[in-house]
């Protein structure tokens, strides 16, 4: 399928929907009328395959209990099969209603209070939060950020899990924000460093499916064949890839069967779930009918990214746009153009941000993003793009952003 083909049956309008990119604008960011450009989802509707699917669940108008059925975990390890060369078994999996409540989860199920977790910022905030939220020991090595690019400082993990009793690593595969796909060396040296010190991994591949330019994904359990698949829990989801984040659901594969049969416990005791049917059909339809829809909304993102790089190196050489190899969610680094050391904080969406950079994102490129600040104290003058829309609107945008950028400067 063309990109205009994807554009002309997929781009929709999604205000009045109870969008919460959209239409809660105003409690977040404090006004409606701001081009929204945060959160990581997306104006396109899902693939055929799972709308039609939908419908004929919904027409047949029962959604009493159900259970998960064995053609969703065949959709689910073909699709892993197919493009991660990772067949997974059913037995392996377990589902949960997003990854982010899977991430305290397994934090209450394999950590005590005051226990180590590590987190390498810059990264998801709700990553950060879950080890707050939880009373955990929040254990930061940032990624070692040198001339546009992002990598893990190894020598720092190795010295932070010994000395700060770390029992588990956050790990964020595609990373988001950085935009990295990890190489598979990167992981198995990461990994040795956490089996060497007994250090469980949680690995969040919800970003997965958005690869680009040739960068290979690399499931974490499939690491050097599978040398740390037993000290690895991987959630993933078809939620960002086909925009069903409303769906409320994700996977879990833990391979270990002591690790599983603990998780096993704590859910039990502490959160019983039934099957959410929506979600599961949802995700079986995605996997089996979503590979050509994917494969044009990645030419539509990558499309967006070149405007969004090439017109700001054009126009604006002192503001860094992030090399994205993964996610749809670059960082763009404005601190050039932006001095924010020792501003003044206000707070959006609840999280300081520097006085100065809102006042030029919001106030006058009219923009709601995810600041820098919430990802890593480091990243105080950056903002972080969400590519997966409308390319009228990055157009309009992007050109506001230089213009705006062109009379701060004058
Ligand atoms: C790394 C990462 N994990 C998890 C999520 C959200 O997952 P869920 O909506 O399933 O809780 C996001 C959403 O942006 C994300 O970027």
């Amino acid at each position: 399928m063309e990109e205009k083909e994807f554009l002309d049956k997929y781009l929709t309008d999604r205000r009045n929907t109870s969008c919460l990119k959209w239409d809660y604008l105003n409690t977040r960011y404090g006004e409606k009328d701001l081009w929204p450009m945060w959160v990581a989802d997306m104006e396109f509707k899902s693939p055929d395959g799972v709308i039609e699917a939908l419908k004929r669940r919904v027409d047949h108008g029962v959604f009493g209990y159900s259970f998960c059925w064995d053609s969703y975990y065949e959709a689910y390890s073909n699709w892993m099969e197919e493009n991660f060369n990772y067949p997974i078994k059913s037995d392996w999996v377990r589902t949960s209603v997003g990854v982010v409540p899977a991430l305290y989860w397994f934090i209450h199920c394999f950590t005590e209070e005051e226990d180590g977790v590590l987190i390498m910022p810059p990264v998801y905030y709700p990553f950060h939060q879950c080890i707050t939220d939880t009373n955990r020991k929040k254990v930061l090595v940032d990624l070692i950020h040198q001339d546009n690019q992002y990598a893990i400082d190894y020598a720092k993990v190795e010295e932070k899990i010994q000395e700060e009793k770390v029992k588990l690593l956050i790990f964020c595969s595609p990373h988001n924000p950085a935009s990295r796909v990890w190489k598979e060396e990167e992981l198995d040296r990461l990994f040795a460093i956490c089996q060497r010190h007994g250090v469980l991994i949680v690995s969040d591949e919800i970003h997965q499916d958005f690869t680009f330019n040739g960068h290979q994904h690399t499931p974490a359990p499939r690491v050097h064949d599978g040398k740390y698949k037993d000290q690895i829990i991987l959630v993933n989801a078809a939620s960002k890839t086909f925009n069903l984040a409303g769906l409320v659901h994700s996977n879990i594969v833990i391979e270990n069967e002591e690790l599983r049969l603990q998780f096993d416990d704590y859910q039990k005791s502490h959160v019983p779930m039934e099957v959410n049917i929506l979600g599961h059909l949802a995700t079986e339809e995605a996997y089996r009918h979503g590979k050509d829809w994917l494969k044009a909304l990645k030419g539509v993102i990558w499309s967006n990214y070149l405007y969004l790089k090439e017109s700001i190196e054009r126009e604006l050489p002192e503001v860094k746009v992030a090399d994205l190899q993964g996610t749809y969610l670059p960082m763009i680094d404005l601190s050039h153009l932006i001095d924010t050391e020792g501003d003044e904080k206000v707070i959006v969406n609840n999280m300081p941000v520097p006085k100065k950079l809102k006042h030029f994102v919001q106030d006058k490129c009219r923009l709601a993003v995810d600041y820098g600040a919430w990802f890593g104290d480091a990243y105080q003058g950056y903002i972080r793009f969400n590519l997966a829309t409308d390319p009228q609107i990055v157009k309009k945008v992007v050109d506001t952003l230089i213009s705006q950028a062109k009379e701060l400067k004058a």
